[in-house]
């Protein structure tokens, strides 16, 4: 079958299905082009709450299916590629948070969307890359614990008066750029901007000149008269900047920094999941209720 024919194959089985297939900046350029929504975790999450379809196909990995059945506990959410896991999201545990309560009662807890159902269920409000300090600064606690990802904390800190107390948790595709990834690609492309993913590390930080979520970093782009860009961020995305901002340069900060997971999901596994209705994603009610608040609270805001 040649693209355009699994491209039609997959819309005519959406349509079929009544389902809407959201894909995150990360993955494969084939599944991106065939997706009715790109975006950042952000902007999927509000997809999956305000979209009518009685299907959702998720594009990504499991904690963004995942998120997407808690708030349409009636809907019937595909994960295509099951195996698709994010391994930040599995650094902490819902035993940990209640632990972290009861060392510390009087700080509130704010989940990053990329932790396991159970630990959004055990937390006070979500977040994403795209709102983290706008919902510390909506919290009334002068104490905050974020978590599980350290830099998206450390980066936060740096604008809040609030005390930040983190976990030690991180992501493995963006913890892995460093300070000489900087200074080698500023050689490389000494007229580029740097734009980094605020789950960078805080020294990569210091170095670059803006800090945005993915699809930050899009808009970012598009808007700019720049036309080079080294991004501090999955490689994923250059697909995405390159349909929406023809005209400009992108180089990818570190070559290494690929999320295999958001790599796992492909075009034939999209069809299958649409012809079989499965892998399905279901998060059981008692746990799915009390991560709705948390999830719903952050949507509010
Ligand atoms: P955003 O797209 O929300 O910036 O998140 C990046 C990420 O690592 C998702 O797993
Ligand atoms: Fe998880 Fe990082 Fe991959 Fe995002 S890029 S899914 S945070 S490992």
């Amino acid at each position: 079958m040649t693209a355009r024919d699994i491209s039609t194959k997959i819309r005519l089985l959406a349509e079929e299905k009544n389902a809407v297939i959201l894909a995150h900046n990360y993955q494969v350029a084939g599944v991106q082009d065939i997706a009715d929504i790109v975006g950042d975790s952000l902007e999927l999450a509000r997809a999956a709450a305000e979209r009518r379809e009685e299907t959702i196909v998720f594009c990504g990995v499991d904690f963004m299916a995942e998120t997407a059945a808690i708030l349409s506990p009636e809907k019937t959410v595909l994960l295509p590629a099951p195996d698709a896991h994010c391994p930040m999201a599995g650094m902490i545990a819902g035993g940990d948070v209640r632990m972290l309560r009861e060392r510390f009662p009087d700080a509130a807890v704010v989940a990053y969307v990329n932790t396991t159902a159970e630990v959004k269920a055990e937390s006070d409000i979500c977040c994403t890359s795209a709102n983290a300090l706008k919902i510390v600064e909506s919290l009334k606690e002068d104490q905050v614990i974020m978590l599980p990802d350290r830099n998206l904390a450390r980066y936060v800190a740096r604008f809040t008066e609030k005390e930040i107390l983190l976990w030690e948790g991180y992501c493995y595709v963006h913890d892995r750029m460093t300070s000489a990834d900087v200074s080698r690609a500023r050689l490389d492309h000494p007229d580029a901007e740097l734009l980094v993913h605020p789950e960078c590390r805080p020294d990569v930080i210091d170095l670059a000149d803006y800090v945005h979520s993915t699809s930050g970093m899009i808009r970012h782009i598009y808007a700019s008269d720049k036309v080079d860009f080294i991004i501090g961020t999955e490689p994923g995305i250059i697909h995405q900047i390159e349909k929406q901002c023809p005209g400009k340069r992108v180089y990818p900060l570190s070559e290494k920094a690929v999320c295999m997971n958001m790599k796992k999901t492909s075009l034939e596994k999209v069809i299958q999941s649409l012809e079989t209705l499965t892998p399905q994603m279901v998060v059981p009610e008692e746990i799915a209720a009390r991560a709705r608040v948390a999830i719903e609270r952050m949507l509010q805001i």
